[in-house]
């Protein structure tokens, strides 16, 4: 029996299916942050999803890392955000944003005022970053002060509540990918000499303080956090992967979040079963599923929901054509962070026509 169409609870809602959207940049946002109306059409369009993650968006000005990526700093972005939101509301789906501070992953032609990007140390990542005039090497970032960390911290706060006043369901903190939670977590991009280095516990402090105050703004039941141990990219590399993530989902209890979000690229170690059996709240497995690996995940008790990224990005009507088993669309490499429409709104729905 299928488990994919029955509900499942994630924190305060009742999802109508196991099928969630993965956090996905688009880059359908102006030099500003602030979304363009496509962005709402392409929300909307995914509103089937049990539960929509969006793409990472930057509490701060100095965590954007991307060209064209969209913040929750200012009241401009608050208010497209807020046409987003009510659009997948009216079309009877849910939406978290993920917060996103890509700390080292940056650029200073990125940044305000060509700042030095910041991270836990200063620590240059190995490769190049597109900055909108070609790759560029990445640069060596700035350290932290202790006092930056706590005023970092607050951004988070202040994007969870601007998220909740912008009509979002809930945030997703994105602890993955190499970005600045991560870097803070991974032994080799932090080598701090303070309470936020150096042991397990210091390493995981950050992740920790900046979930504490997502959770006093939102309340447990409406944060959720992705990680992706041993995901090889960013030029991220933690010594003791198990033992850092077994520490981490250890210390989540406490906060009672809506969900735990694992997306595994080609980790040694099955994660899953390691982490699921430590966290108390829903499980979301997330990176390379099919409709049947999804099926199977959930039969056997591995996950409580399933994360999918391409096949959403290609197919507004995922859910309906897992229903009925019909062909999926590919998604088109060359459009997932060009400016337009193109390959962002006008993927065709099973009618055959464009879901514009
Ligand atoms: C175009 C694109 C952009 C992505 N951007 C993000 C992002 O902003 N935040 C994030 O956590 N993951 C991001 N990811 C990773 C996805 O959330 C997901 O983990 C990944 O695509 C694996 O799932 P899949 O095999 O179902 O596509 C992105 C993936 C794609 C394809």
């Amino acid at each position: 029996m299928s488990q994919l169409f029955t509900p499942v609870q994630i924190g305060r809602y009742t999802l109508p299916n196991r099928l969630v959207m993965a956090p996905m940049t688009r880059s359908r946002s102006d030099d500003d942050g602030v979304p363009s109306d496509l962005v709402v059409t392409y929300y909307a369009q995914r509103a089937g999803a049990g539960l929509i993650i969006s793409e990472g968006v930057f509490p701060s000005a100095m965590g954007k890392g991307y060209v064209r990526t969209p913040g929750i700093a200012t009241d401009a972005q608050v208010a497209v955000w807020k046409k987003v939101t009510e659009a997948v509301h009216a079309k009877g789906g849910r939406i978290f944003m993920q917060v996103m501070h890509c700390g080292r992953i940056s650029h200073p032609s990125l940044l305000p005022n060509e700042a030095q990007p910041v991270a836990p140390s200063a620590i240059k990542p190995a490769g190049q970053t597109w900055t909108g005039s070609g790759m560029q090497a990445f640069v060596t970032p700035r350290a932290l002060s202790l006092d930056e960390i706590a005023g970092v911290i607050d951004d988070y706060r202040m994007a969870t509540r601007r998220a909740l006043e912008a009509g979002f369901d809930g945030v997703e903190l994105h602890a993955a990918s190499g970005y600045l939670p991560e870097q803070f977590l991974s032994s080799a991009s932090n080598q701090r000499q303070d309470q936020y280095g150096g042991s397990v516990e210091n390493r995981a402090r950050f992740v920790l303080e900046v979930l504490a105050a997502m959770v006093a703004e939102a309340g447990g039941d409406r944060v959720g956090i992705k990680i992706s141990p041993e995901m090889n990219f960013n030029d991220i590399v933690d010594a003791n992967p198990q033992e850092t993530y077994s520490y981490l989902v250890e210390q989540l209890h406490g906060f009672n979040l809506a969900y735990l979000h694992v997306a595994l690229f080609g980790a040694k170690v099955d994660y899953h079963a390691l982490l699921r059996p430590r966290f108390n709240g829903a499980y979301l497995m997330g990176s390379g599923l099919d409709q049947q690996s999804a099926e199977a995940a959930l039969a056997n008790g591995r996950a409580d929901a399933t994360v999918f990224g391409g096949a959403f990005l290609a197919n507004p009507d995922l859910p309906e054509r897992f229903r009925q088993g019909s062909p999926l669309n590919t998604p088109d490499k060359n459009t997932f962070y060009s400016p337009g429409p193109q390959g962002y709104t006008d993927y065709p729905l099973l009618s055959g026509l464009s879901a514009n």
